[in-house]
C-alpha cells in the first residue's frame, strides 16, 4: 500500500500527446500536482510527453517503477498486465472501462489471475486514478488543483468523485488521499482504509459506496477504523429503485439498506444523507478539536431559532449544558433583565455585537461547557462588516479549544457573511439543523472509543453442534431435524420445551407425568403435514384424564381428515406458558455474513418490520442496543401497567446465537421462533428453532 501511496516512480502506460485524451491528462496532472519522484510516459509511437522521454514499453524502462496508471483501451489491458508484472510493479490503477461494470467479468477475472500470478495488486478498473498528499501525487484524469489537507475520500462513482474535486475546492476542503475504487476487481474498501487508518496525514475518511463486494471483511475493517479515525459514509441505494440502480452500475450486489444501516451505526460509521452533509461533516471532523465532555450550550439572539436548534439537538444526540446556577452567573453580564440565561441562552435582539461575542467568550472560558452552538439572527441593526470580522475572530479563539458552529440567518448581509467565512474554512452554515448536524457526527465519532471489542464463544459446546451438523451433512441434508435442533440448542444452552413421543396411550400419560402438567400433546404422522388443520393440536392439558380425552380425540380426528393416515403416536410437550413473542435469529447475508436480528413476533415483524440487524457475533451491549433500538420496545418495558420484561435474558439468547453462527460458518439461518419473553427474573423460553446448513461450507472451513 506504501508504494501505491507513496510510490517511487509512476509509469502512465497509454500517455498520449494529445492533450484531449485521457493518457496526456493523467502525465500533465502527475507533473502539475508536483509529484517528486520519475514519471515514465509509455507510448509506441511518441519520444516524449509533456517533456518527459517516453518510453514504448515499462520494460524498457530501466529504474525502478512501484506505481502503473493504465490509460489503454480495453483489449490492450492484458498484455499490458503481464508485461507490468514482468517489471515487477507492485501496483496497477486500470483507468479503461468496459469490463464488468458492462457484463465483462470474464475479462476482468483474467486480468486479475495475471495480476495476481506476478504479485501485482490492482485498483479499477473503471476509475479516475488515485490522489496521495503524502507523495504530491496527483494520478488522477480530474480537473488538477487538489488541495493538500486532512481528509481521505474513496469512491466507488468515478464521475462523482472527479465532481468531487471541484467541489472540494469551492468549500476549501483539503485532501489526504482521493481513490477512485471503481469495480473493485482487487483492491477494495477494506483494503484502502486498513492503509488510511496508519496514515499520519488523514484525519477523517469519506466513503462514498453503491455496492458491497465483501461485506463482512469490511464490517470489521470499519469497526477497527472507526476507534481511531472518524469514517463518514454516503451509500446509495436507500430507496428500492436506487438500490437497482446502484446494483446495475457496479455489478455488484447492494446490500438490503436496513442491513447496512445498522451496521453501519454499529461499526461506528457516521452514514450522511446527502452527499451535502457528508461534506459538511468530514471538514467540521477534520478541523474541530476532540470535545472535553458531552455539553453544548446554545447562544442566541432569537428565541425562535434557540428552539429549533433544541429539537436539532434532540435529533443529531447533542446533550445540552443544564446547570442553571452556573449559567445564570456565567451570562449575567451580558443579559438584560426579558432575556433568558437558560439554555438556550436568549440575548434577545437588543444584545450588540460586543453583548453576543461576550457570551461566546464565556462558554469558551467555562470548564463545564464544552461546545458552543452560536445562532444569529439578522437584526435592524446588524453591520455585516463589523459582524464577520467578529464571527472570525470568535473561530480564531475557540479553534483547537473547543469545537463551535454558528449558524446565520436573515437576508443578502448574512449571505455574503457565510459565503466568506465558509471559504476560509469556518463552520458557519444558513440553517439551524445544518449546524447542529457536524456538532452531532463529532460527538458520534468521539462515542466510538469505548465501543466494546468482539465476543467469543467459549461457553459453548461447539464439538457437540459440529457433530451434529456433520452427520445431517452426511446425510445430504441442509436442515437439522427437530430433536437435532434441540440437541444443538441445548449446547449452546438454551432449552427447548420438553418432549416425547408416545406410541400408546399409556406410554403418552407416563411422558405427561415426567414432563410435568400442563402440557401440549400433537400427533405424529408423516402423511399429516398440517396438524392443527386435521385436528391434531391439543394445547394446555392440565392432568391425566385431560390427556387421556385428548388423546382419543387425536387419535379420531386424525383418521377422520385422513383415513388412510399411518398414524405413528403423539408428541407430549411441555406447555411453554405465554409472555411477549418475540423472534431472535441470525442469517448470512450474501454481502456482510452473519448477520443477527430481533424483533417482536407476529405482526410487528411481519406487517411493520419492526425489527433491528447488526453484523455477528454481537456483544452483550450490542444487543441491548438492537432490542432497544425497535419501535415497539416499549412493549418490552411495560405498558398498561404491566412490569418491565426479561430483556437481559432475551439479549442474552441473541449474543448467543450470534456467537453460534459466527463461529459455525455452515450455519446459514437460525431463528428460535417465537422466543416467550417473561416479567423481569423470570427469563425466556424458545418454543421452536429452526437451522439450516451449508455442508459445503463445513467442508470449506479451515
Ligand atoms: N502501450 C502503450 N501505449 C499504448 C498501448 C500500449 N499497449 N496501446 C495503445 N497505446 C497508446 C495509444 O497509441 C494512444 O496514444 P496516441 O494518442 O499517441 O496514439 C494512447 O495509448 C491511448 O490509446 P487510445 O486508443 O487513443 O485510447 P483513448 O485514449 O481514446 O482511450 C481509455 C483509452 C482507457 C481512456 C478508454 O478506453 C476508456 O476506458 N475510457 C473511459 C475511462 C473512464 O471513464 N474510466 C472510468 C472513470 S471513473
Amino acid at each position: 500500500m506504501q508504494r501505491l501511496f507513496a510510490p517511487r516512480g509512476v509509469a502512465v502506460i497509454g500517455a498520449s500527446t494529445n492533450s484531449a485524451k485521457i493518457g496526456f491528462r493523467v502525465v500533465k496532472n502527475i507533473i502539475d500536482g508536483g509529484y517528486g519522484g520519475s514519471v515514465y510516459p509509455i507510448n509506441p509511437k511518441a519520444d516524449e510527453i509533456l517533456g518527459q522521454a517516453a518510453y514504448p514499453s515499462v520494460e524498457a524502462v530501466e529504474e525502478m517503477i512501484d506505481l502503473g496508471i493504465v490509460a489503454v483501451p480495453a483489449a490492450h489491458v492484458l498484455p499490458v498486465v503481464a508485461s507490468c508484472g514482468r517489471k515487477g510493479i507492485a501496483n496497477l490503477v486500470i483507468l479503461t472501462s468496459g469490463f464488468s461494470e458492462v457484463g465483462k467479468t470474464e475479462e476482468e477475472r483474467c486480468i486479475v489471475e495475471v495480476a495476481r500470478e506476478s504479485g501485482v495488486r490492482i485498483l479499477g478498473p473503471n476509475v479516475f486514478g488515485i490522489y496521495s498528499a503524502a507523495a504530491s501525487l496527483d494520478a488522477t484524469f480530474g480537473p488538477g488543483g487538489i488541495a493538500p489537507g486532512g481528509v481521505a475520500i474513496v469512491t466507488q462513482s468515478g464521475a462523482l468523485g472527479i465532481a468531487m474535486i471541484g467541489k472540494t475546492a469551492s468549500e476549501s476542503l483539503g485532501l489526504s488521499a482521493l481513490v477512485s475504487v471503481g469495480n473493485k476487481s482487487d483492491l477494495g474498501e477494506a483494503d484502502l482504509l486498513e492503509y488510511l487508518v496508519a496514515d499520519e496525514l488523514t484525519r477523517v475518511v469519506l466513503l462514498y459506496i453503491e455496492g458491497v463486494k465483501d461485506g463482512e471483511r469490511l464490517v470489521r475493517t470499519l469497526s477497527q477504523v472507526t476507534r481511531k479515525k472518524p469514517v463518514v459514509v454516503i451509500k446509495s441505494g436507500r430507496s428500492k429503485r436506487g438500490a437497482m440502480a446502484a446494483a446495475s452500475h457496479t455489478g455488484s450486489l447492494a446490500g438490503a439498506d436496513a442491513v447496512f444501516d445498522d451496521l453501519m451505526r454499529e461499526a461506528g460509521v457516521l452514514r450522511a444523507r446527502s452527499v451535502q452533509e457528508a461534506f459538511d461533516w468530514v471538514r467540521f471532523l477534520s478541523d474541530a478539536p476532540t470535545p472535553q465532555g458531552d455539553e453544548a450550550v446554545i447562544v442566541t439572539n432569537g428565541g425562535g431559532i434557540g428552539v429549533l436548534a433544541t429539537d436539532a439537538c434532540e435529533e443529531y444526540g447533542v446533550q445540552l449544558f443544564d446547570e442553571q446556577g452556573e449559567l445564570a452567573e456565567a451570562f449575567k453580564g451580558v443579559m438584560p433583565d426579558f432575556g433568558s440565561s437558560k439554555n438556550p441562552v436568549d440575548l434577545t435582539g437588543q444584545a450588540t455585537a460586543s453583548d453576543y461575542a461576550e457570551a461566546l467568550e464565556a462558554v469558551l472560558e467555562h470548564s463545564g461547557m464544552h461546545s458552543a452552538i452560536a445562532l444569529y439572527c439578522e437584526t435592524a441593526t446588524s453591520q455585516a462588516d463589523q459582524f464577520e470580522g467578529l464571527l472570525r475572530d470568535v473561530y480564531a479563539r475557540y479553534r483547537g479549544r473547543k469545537p463551535i458552529v454558528f449558524s446565520l440567518f436573515g437576508g443578502r448581509t448574512m449571505a455574503d457573511v457565510i459565503r466568506t467565512l465558509r471559504a476560509e474554512g469556518v463552520p458557519v452554515y444558513g440553517d439551524v439543523y445544518e449546524a447542529v448536524s457536524p456538532l452531532g457526527a463529532l460527538y458520534r465519532a468521539g462515542r466510538n472509543e469505548d465501543r466494546p471489542g468482539r465476543e467469543s464463544a467459549d461457553d459453548m459446546d461447539l464439538a457437540t453442534v459440529r457433530r451434529i451438523l456433520t452427520a445431517a451433512g452426511r446425510e445430504g441434508r441442509g436442515f437439522l431435524l427437530a430433536d437435532e435442533a434441540a440437541e444443538v440448542a441445548g449446547a449452546i444452552g438454551l432449552s427447548l420445551p420438553q418432549s416425547r413421543v408416545a406410541r400408546t396411550l399409556k406410554d403418552a400419560v407416563a411422558a405427561a407425568q415426567m414432563i410435568g402438567y400442563p402440557v401440549v400433546m400433537k400427533i405424529v404422522s408423516r402423511d399429516i403435514i398440517h396438524k392443527s388443520d386435521a385436528g391434531g393440536v391439543a394445547l394446555d392439558l392440565q392432568d391425566d384424564a385431560e390427556l387421556i380425552d385428548a388423546y382419543q380425540a387425536l387419535i379420531r380426528n386424525a383418521k377422520a381428515y385422513k383415513p388412510s393416515a399411518v398414524i405413528t403416536g403423539v408428541e407430549v410437550a411441555e406447555m411453554i406458558r405465554p409472555g411477549v413473542e418475540t423472534i431472535v435469529g441470525v442469517s448470512r447475508d450474501p454481502a456482510f455474513g452473519p448477520v443477527a436480528m430481533f424483533g417482536l413476533g407476529g405482526i410487528y415483524v411481519e406487517v411493520m418490520k419492526d425489527v433491528a440487524f447488526r453484523a455477528a457475533p454481537v456483544s452483550r451491549r450490542t444487543a441491548h442496543e438492537m432490542i432497544a433500538s425497535i419501535r415497539s420496545y416499549p412493549l418490552l418495558l411495560g405498558v398498561r401497567g404491566e412490569g418491565r420484561k426479561d430483556i437481559d435474558a432475551a439479549a442474552r439468547v441473541l449474543r448467543k446465537l450470534s456467537l453460534l453462527a459466527d463461529a459455525c460458518r455452515e450455519i446459514s439461518d437460525i431463528e428460535v421462533n417465537p422466543l416467550a419473553v417473561y416479567d423481569h427474573g423470570e427469563g425466556v423460553r424458545a418454543v421452536d428453532v429452526r437451522i439450516l446448513f451449508d455442508p459445503q461450507e463445513e467442508v470449506k472451513r479451515p
